[in-house]
């Protein structure tokens, strides 16, 4: 499947139905293996950056922010503590396209991390409590150990860990390539400001839209 193309001459003033289509697309289609997998990096006050995958689960186009969900003791959970600061790449190689995220990150409210968790897989919802995520591990066998010790424990309904949760990335710039024949891609980025409003929320400035040279 190939869908090397331009972005609309003119373009829109908001980037987010485009990305949107694009994520639909790529899930729908199942142009690879984990069509919603993400670099999310974050970095530490000092600026270390760290980058890895992990599942974007929702974009949702307004007010414009992705969903991920992971363990907030991890290395990440405690630099995105430290620093909410974000950057994230989704990447379809076989669509030829790439969408390049920054902006901030919230925890999402609650029960929108319970409603999620009870939704995946009893053995996930098991590992989420056995695992110690970034933490050192002495061997295998005693994360087995512990994931047997946590089936038994929990039964067929285990509830969310309070260390597992999801988080909200707001998005403050988004950036979409995709491939032109004989490399002249096409890319363009919008900007907008974010303001913080309340726990689990920012209130967003308008887009604005420039071309880039690829
Ligand atoms: C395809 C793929 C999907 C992944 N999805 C997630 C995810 O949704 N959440 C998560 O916490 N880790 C996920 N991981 C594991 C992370 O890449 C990483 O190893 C883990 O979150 C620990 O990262 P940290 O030590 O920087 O916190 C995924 C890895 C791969 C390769």
């Amino acid at each position: 499947m190939s869908h090397s193309g331009t972005l609309p001459a003119t373009l829109p003033q908001d980037p987010m139905p485009i990305f949107e289509a694009w994520y639909r697309e790529a899930r729908e289609h199942k142009v690879q293996p984990n069509p919603d997998s993400m670099v999310l990096a974050s970095a530490t006050p000092d600026g270390t950056p760290a980058a890895r995958v992990v599942l974007c689960k929702k974009v949702i186009a307004n007010p414009g922010y992705v969903v991920f969900f992971t363990n907030y003791d991890s290395r990440k959970g405690h630099e995105l503590a430290a620093n909410p600061r974000v950057a994230g790449v989704l990447h379809w190689d076989t669509m030829s396209r790439q969408v390049r995220i920054e902006g901030r990150v919230v925890f999402c409210p609650p029960e929108e991390s319970d409603a999620y968790f009870s939704s995946r897989a009893i053995d996930s919802r098991i590992g989420a409590w056995a695992s110690l995520q970034s933490q050192p591990l002495d061997s295998r066998a005693t994360l087995l150990k512990r994931v047997a010790i946590e089936a038994a424990r929990h039964g067929t309904a285990p509830t969310r860990p309070p260390h597992w949760g999801g988080y909200h990335f707001w998005l403050e710039a988004v950036e979409l390539w995709c491939e032109g024949a004989f490399r002249v891609h096409d890319r363009a980025r919008w900007t907008r400001t974010l303001q913080p409003s309340g726990n689990h929320a920012y209130t967003p400035g308008p887009w604005q839209a420039t071309r880039l040279y690829p």
